[in-house]
């Protein structure tokens, strides 16, 4: 066995396939602590207790690809689906535990969770009110900190990671978008497509041209010069996602996007996210009460009281 330490800090035993290049390696873990102390299936092999072998390779890029996955866990071992062959991991957590202090006691919120999400998944969280959505999803946007537990998104390890850091993170890998909007009312659609390009300090000809692109994307190029108040809830809605796109995250956080609005507004809503998965391959995780909303992405997540509860891929 082998011990090693990738650039994120995380050590991990098993054995080492060097393949030449720079940066381009192969890694085969098996059982145990192997790989899954790294960025994987994590508690899917910890807790198992059964074997599991894959490889996995970085790329000069600090992408992680599962290359070959012999044996899987047992579906559902840990509420988990399997690793998929051929997966760009984009996200995983590890025993995830989340709780906010209510006087002097701490009320558990979010409980042990474990969960990983490949680049280019449409996934669904779904889940009653107060089963703890948002605040997985402020977590996963690294909006909020955990408690414990480890959350690697695209190979960073999120929980070593300083607040003042975050921001960046935010910025760059993460677009938002929520049930009301939180547009900023004095400024037009345009300007506020804008927002995270000045915040990434991006050229004014730049942002210009981006923004121009986005309004286009989502079919709001008569609108630019509006402002939130002259737009329709629909409309609201478009101009965020565009705004959600603005420098090109890794990911979409949707928190009940459609919550606000009327079915027919919220079928737009919701075929505009279609399209960016479809054509832009966009990594889209979508929170919602609503299981028919849900039954429209690849993969469906359940959580209540603050456990996952089933995972399944379609
Ligand atoms: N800042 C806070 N302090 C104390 N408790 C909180 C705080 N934020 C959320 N909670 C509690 O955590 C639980 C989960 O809340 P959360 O907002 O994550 O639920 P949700 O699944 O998003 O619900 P909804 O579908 O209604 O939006 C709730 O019981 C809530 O009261
Ligand atoms: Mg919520």
């Amino acid at each position: 066995m082998l011990q090693k330490r990738d650039s994120a800090g995380i050590s991990f035993g098993g054995k080492l396939y060097q393949s030449g290049g720079r940066g381009d390696w192969s890694f085969a873990g098996a059982g145990g602590d192997a790989l899954g102390r790294a960025f994987l299936c994590a508690g899917r092999t910890v807790r198992s207790g059964r074997g599991i072998v894959f490889a996995v390779r970085r790329d000069h890029r600090e992408h992680f690809w599962i290359l070959s996955c012999v044996q899987g866990v047992p579906a559902g071992a840990c509420g988990c689906a399997e690793p998929r062959v051929g997966a760009w991991i984009m996200i995983t957590m590890r025993s995830i535990n989340k709780g906010y202090m209510l006087g002097e006691e701490r009320l558990p919120i979010l409980k042990d969770i474990h969960f990983s999400v490949d680049k280019g998944e449409y996934v669904a969280i779904l889940g009653p009110s107060g089963s703890g959505k948002t605040t997985f999803m402020n977590i996963l946007g690294c909006m909020d900190v955990m408690d414990s537990g480890e959350y690697y998104l695209d190979g960073m390890a999120i929980h070593e990671t300083k607040e003042d850091d975050l921001t960046d993170v935010r910025n760059r890998k993460i677009g938002f978008i929520f049930q009301t909007y939180n547009l900023i009312p004095q400024l037009t659609a345009q300007k506020n497509i804008e927002v995270p390009m000045l915040y990434a300090r991006i050229s004014r000809k730049e942002r210009e041209k981006r923004s121009r692109k986005l309004l286009e994307l989502v079919d709001m190029t008569e609108r630019a010069k509006h402002l939130p108040s002259e737009l329709s809830g629909g409309q609201k809605q478009r101009i965020a996602i565009a705004r959600s796109m603005a420098n090109n995250p890794a990911i979409l956080l949707a928190d009940e996007p459609t919550g606000a609005l009327d079915s027919k507004t919220g079928r737009l809503v919701m075929d505009l996210f279609h399209k960016l998965h479809k054509e832009q391959n966009k990594t889209i995780i979508l929170i919602t009460h609503s299981p028919e909303l849900a039954q429209e992405t690849q993969r469906i997540i359940t959580i209540s009281d603050g456990r996952i509860l089933s995972d399944e891929r379609k």
